[in-house]
């Protein structure tokens, strides 16, 4: 069961969907989510709305983040940015699955819940089962004073502004970059270097000049996905930091386009999935430039060899045999280099679904909020 979409009063600004006014949008609401919060004086995030003192910050051994849909990929990045910055071992898993296999619930694990809404049932539930066991619970929310932020013992609010069409986008990228401010938090609690802090907070500064250059090639981008909607169907691959974006990517495209999209990590094509590759299934590929960029570029290579088209988004307009188109997005610190990597394949779904005509702001079978279950 689902509850109805409604647009309310906001109206689409002159764009001709919601979906593409909230792509759009977020140079400015990444802005939102940031101001206020960095500290260039000691390299470190204010988040005074978390309620956790430094002491009882050091003290948790874990970090277990909980969210569905958009809401727990954007928690996967969230967890990779908690390990790669702290060093404390994080992972995400869909808040629907959580709640139903009677968890584990440890006095020095940290468990931050996630949703643009605050009202996804599965999440709200996970929550309250989690509280009654005495965990420790976090929220990451847009939606201010919504049945999960009230629920919470502390979190960050998006600040992301409303999000109107069923397909997360700017709440996706706003979680991310709420993800990467807790995550410098916590490592400069821990032993994140002051100057590793201080790289993390001018990467974040450049992030929303930088996400004005990727929609700035929102044409180029409309012309790709006019090129690939007409197949059936399409891969996604990405390597640890990439493959949350191709998640997210394929998530999109299956949305709002009904075109039939697998994600991977790279290095699992070779152990089963490769046997669909072939002109008939292109792949978009996320090969930032980062430690894997070699092994990237040899699965691009693989791809190839079995007739497969490549899309790849990254740093790089590689060799003209490993990718037939590219879409090159503006480098930032590798860790938070996935924030940006997913931009383009929000327009990607979004001009997809717009060629095949589909109902982009409302697609069939989904809802903006599942708040029942
Ligand atoms: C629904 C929406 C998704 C969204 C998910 C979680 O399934 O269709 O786009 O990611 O709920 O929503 P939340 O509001 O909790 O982030």
């Amino acid at each position: 069961l689902t509850v109805d979409w409604d647009a309310g009063h906001y109206d689409t600004g002159g764009f001709e969907h919601y979906l593409l006014k909230e792509i759009s949008d977020q140079s400015e609401s990444v802005a939102r989510t940031l101001s206020g919060r960095l500290d260039g004086r000691f390299n470190i995030a204010h988040l005074g709305g978390l309620n956790l003192d430094a002491r009882e910050t050091r003290a948790f051994r874990r970090v277990k983040i909980i969210g569905c849909g958009s809401a727990y990929y954007a928690g996967q990045i969230g967890a990779q940015l908690i390990e790669e910055l702290a060093r404390v071992p994080a992972d995400a898993e869909p808040a629907s699955e959580f709640r139903y296999r009677n968890p584990v619930v440890e006095h020095d694990t940290l468990y931050v819940a996630v949703s643009q809404s605050g009202e996804t049932y599965d999440t709200l539930a996970a929550v309250q089962e989690l509280k009654r066991k005495g965990g420790r619970v976090l929220g990451v929310v847009n939606a201010v004073g919504s049945a999960i932020a009230r629920e919470v013992d502390g979190g960050v609010y998006l600040h992301a502004g409303p999000e109107v069409s069923v397909a997360s986008t700017k709440a996706f990228t706003s979680t991310a970059v709420a993800f990467a401010l807790i995550a410098l938090h916590f490592g400069r609690v821990h032993d994140l270097s002051p100057a590793d802090g201080r790289r993390i907070v001018e990467g974040l500064k450049k992030l929303p000049d930088q996400i004005q250059e990727i929609i700035k090639q929102n044409e180029a981008i409309e012309a790709l996905a006019r090129k690939y909607a007409p197949h059936p169907s399409m891969m996604f691959v990405g390597r640890v930091r990439g493959y949350p974006v191709a998640r997210e990517g394929a998530q999109k495209l299956k949305e709002v386009s009904y075109v039939h999209a697998e994600a991977y990590p790279a290095s699992e094509l070779k152990h089963g999935p490769l046997a669909l590759i072939g002109p008939d299934m292109p792949t978009v590929a996320i090969v930032p430039d980062d430690e894997l960029l070699d092994k990237n570029l040899t699965t691009l290579g693989e791809i190839r060899a079995r007739g497969g088209q490549v899309l790849m988004i990254g740093h790089r307009v590689p060799d003209a045999k490993l990718a037939e188109d590219v879409i090159v997005v503006p480098k930032n610190e590798v860790e938070l280099d996935p924030i940006l990597l997913g931009i383009p394949l929000q327009l990607f779904a979004y001009h997809a679904a717009v060629a095949l005509e589909r109902d982009v702001d409302k697609p069939r079978n989904l809802a903006k909020s599942v708040t029942v279950e």
